[in-house]
């Protein structure tokens, strides 16, 4: 249903190789289990890299997607993203927020806690920080 490959918005992205209807689990977000203390100290060792890996889970924990990910992990983030996520019983599912069409990158919004480090290149106009 979906492969990795290169993106126009950054490096890697998660494309549609098939029709993927509305409201379907596509994939879910694997990685490791920590806390937040934990994953806001490897956050500050990530971006550096310019990435962001760690997906806040609950209050106290989050899931480290650059120990034990998959291809979710790949999934970059847009502003108008045509991917929503739901979190049940500790599982972060990636789901279709619409019919997403063969070929199509697919996209969630990262709701980052706004500490704008990184520029975000979803669009030729957009402006916001991720
Ligand atoms: C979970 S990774 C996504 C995969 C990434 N494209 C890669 O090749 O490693 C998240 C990182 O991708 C980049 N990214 C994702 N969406 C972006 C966007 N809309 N604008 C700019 N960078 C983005 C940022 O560097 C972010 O830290
Ligand atoms: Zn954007």
């Amino acid at each position: 249903m979906i492969r990795k490959r290169r993106s126009k918005i950054h490096r890697w992205g998660v494309f549609a190789t098939e029709t993927i209807p509305k409201n379907k689990r596509i994939i879910d977000y694997a990685g490791e289990k920590i806390s937040n203390q934990v994953s806001l100290k490897r956050e500050a060792r990530y971006i550096r890299t310019g990435h962001i890996w760690c997906f806040k889970l609950t209050n106290r924990t989050a899931v480290d997607a650059n120990v034990g990910g998959n291809d979710a992990r790949f999934i970059n983030h847009s502003c108008q993203p045509n991917c929503y996520i739901e979190i049940k019983d500790g599982i972060i599912w990636i789901r279709a927020s619409r019919t997403i069409k063969k070929g199509e990158e697919l996209t969630y919004h990262y709701n980052t806690d706004g500490e704008g480090l990184l520029r975000c290149r979803c669009g030729p106009r957009c402006q916001a920080l991720l």
